[in-house]
């Protein structure tokens, strides 16, 4: 199979491992240094590597038959695309087993967000941190950027000697005092799961089971600011973990940790391998937010172990993943909460779906000539879930779950195409029962736009009496009675789901002088707060949504906002005039959404 989002070789040329050595430069922010490449050679007589990269500074590269001595190498960057960066092409001859690239990133590298101090939360030290899926690892490495290629690798990292570095793999010798740090990870992985931070950054370990007599497996990694809170919010972490064994195999990455990056972190989370990236935006200071946690280590086995091969093939990461999300959650805190999840994820699909593209509908997704972040819609995650949901239900939880253990054991360390893990279904459970597998229109899940009318329906009976409370009030009830004091963010949620679109003003100051949904600590509840003051003219919390678009740089939280704001000419200015401010604080990834909402480009 072939990846269109690559302009690499891995066909005829295969990267099969990567070591790094790279010095971290907070002044000019660059990564300079050196990868060296293992390669094998699938076509017989090739004689070039093709490397993606993006924006990257080639100094030099060189070729080895055993990895010690190296010889200077011809080296050519090829025409320049738009989404998908740079060809290097390297001449390797006959023998050469390694290819040692020398190099430095660019300032402006869409995979490294660079931040001030005054950007962090200890304002003491700068921050680096990469984000590297979907294509963004060819930004800051110099390598087979596709899903499709897993590599094992290594790094030394030089850091500024009062700072520390992190990356999504064991932490060999800590550089604590030199500022030398080295890593080394022995699966394979594809390389939108190479991860580095650099910071201010402490460890705290949260409790658990020990693994071979060592301490816990489990730990998040901070600022110190926030260290105390991260570690208790993510307190369930090791149980978590373990409940995940239960249900779907042994963990194989040895330890897992959370590292809490500051609030311009574009997404909720992203699933590095023994190293979760997480936004503070989860920490509410009640665990209500951790099903967050519950994902990224659901793509240890959906993702990382088994991964898509390529971008249109999405959803076999991320429906899988939200699928097993709910099954912990389920586990952990019973089946109400997982429920509650799988509604609102049902409703937050529904309305998303009425906006996209009837190709953005398809799990199976198009992506020619687009760049694969835009496939990373509610469709891969909730659409693939409700598929997976639906032949739970048809086939019984055992037999799904025996099935899912073993694709999990089939496919470990691999990357599959959707066709595969198709027939994989039909080889483990569709032939066995040709009755059951007629109730599963799959064609039309993978292939057809919308929601299947046979797509099971979730019920929250939690959310039935939120409904019925909402209702009350939008007909001028009080609060007596509500029962508001137990409600979960969820409820809150559903509860501001079912408000009337059209509000006005007064509606809104009632809402907010009964629940004081402008002053909530839970930026789940802010986020929507805030988009509902926009759409409705809400001026008193003006200043909330300010501070917010200030200091928040998740997409997810941000896109919507600019977007209801840009719908008016003086909403547009005002969105303008916060985004000059903001502009700075948000990731590559962020300020690229939002200047496409504002039209600030094509
Ligand atoms: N792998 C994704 C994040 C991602 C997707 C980054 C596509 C770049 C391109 C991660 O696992 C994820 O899905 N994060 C969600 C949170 C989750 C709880 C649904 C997010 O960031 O919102
Ligand atoms: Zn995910």
């Amino acid at each position: 199979m072939t990846d269109i989002h690559s302009l690499s070789n891995p066909a005829s040329v295969r990267v099969t491992t990567i070591a790094l050595d790279l010095t971290a430069d907070f002044d000019s922010h660059t990564l300079a240094g050196t990868a060296v490449l293992g390669i094998t050679r699938v076509a017989r007589g090739e004689r070039v590597l093709v490397l993606d990269t993006r924006q990257l500074r080639i100094e030099k590269a060189e070729i080895s038959e055993t990895g010690e001595q190296f010889e200077d190498a011809r080296f050519e960057l090829g025409k320049d695309d738009p989404i998908l960066g740079t060809p290097l092409s390297v001449q390797i001859g006959e023998g050469a087993r390694f290819v040692r690239i020398t190099y430095a990133t660019n300032p402006a590298a869409s995979g490294l967000q660079w931040l001030t101090r005054e950007q962090t939360a200890g304002k003491r030290f700068p921050y680096v941190y990469s984000q590297s899926q979907a294509i963004h690892a060819r930004s800051w490495i110099p390598c087979q950027d596709t899903p499709g290629v897993r590599v094992t690798y290594s790094a030394r990292i030089h850091t500024p000697p009062e700072m520390a570095a992190v990356m999504s793999a064991a932490n060999g010798r800590t550089g604590s005092e030199t500022g030398d740090y080295r890593f080394e990870l022995g699966h394979p992985i594809p390389s939108y799961l190479i991860a580095l931070a650099i910071g201010d950054i402490h460890y705290q370990s949260v409790p658990g089971r020990s693994c071979h007599g060592v301490a816990g497996r489990s730990g998040v990694y901070a600022e110190p600011e926030v260290l105390g809170r991260a570690a208790s919010e993510f307190e369930d972490m090791g149980r978590m973990l373990e409940a995940c064994e239960e249900l779907f195999g042994p963990y194989r990455w040895g330890v897992f940790d959370v590292l809490v990056l500051p609030p311009s972190f574009p997404f909720g989370g992203m699933e590095n391998p023994m190293l979760t990236f997480a936004t503070p935006t989860v920490l509410a200071g009640d665990k209500s937010l951790v099903s967050l946690v519950a994902h990224e280590l659901a793509h240890s086995w959906s993702g990382n172990l088994v991964t898509n091969a390529t971008w249109s093939d999405f959803w076999l990461n991320e429906g899988y993943t939200v699928y097993l999300e709910r099954r912990i959650l389920e586990h952990l805190y019973g089946k109400e909460r997982a429920e509650m999840e799988a509604a609102l994820g049902r409703q937050v699909l529904e309305r998303e779906m009425a906006e996209l593209p009837v190709g953005d509908q398809i799990l199976q997704v198009d992506l020619a000539g687009r760049d694969p972040d835009d496939g990373a819609t509610g469709v891969p995650y909730e659409k693939g879930y409700l598929f997976l949901l639906a032949i739970e239900q048809t086939f019984g939880r055992e037999r799904f779950d025996r099935y899912l253990r073993a694709y999990f054991d089939k496919y470990s360390f691999q990357s599959i195409t959707t066709e595969a893990a198709l027939a994989y279904m039909r080889e483990m459970l569709f032939d066995a029962d040709p009755e059951l597998a007629g109730k599963i229109p799959v064609e039309e899940w993978i292939h057809k736009a919308g929601i299947p009318a046979s797509a099971p329906r979730v019920r929250s009976v939690l959310f039935e009496r939120v409904d019925e409370a909402a209702k009350k009030w939008n007909a001028g009830a009080t609060t007596e009675g509500m029962g508001t004091a137990e409600w979960s963010t969820q409820e809150w949620l559903r509860f501001l789901h079912e408000m009337p679109q059209g509000l006005g003003s007064a509606e809104m100051r009632r809402l907010d002088e009964a629940f004081h949904f402008t002053e909530s600590g839970n930026d789940e509840i802010l986020a929507e707060w805030l988009l509902m003051s926009v759409k409705t003219g809400y001026a008193a919390a003006d200043a909330k949504l300010n501070a917010f678009l200030r200091t928040v740089g998740r997409r997810k939280f941000i896109k919507p906002i600019y977007e209801e704001l840009a719908k008016s000419p003086a909403g547009r200015e005002r969105a303008l005039g916060i985004y000059a401010e903001a502009r700075q604080g948000y990731h590559p990834i962020a300020q690229s959404s939002i200047e496409s909402v504002l039209k600030l480009k094509r």
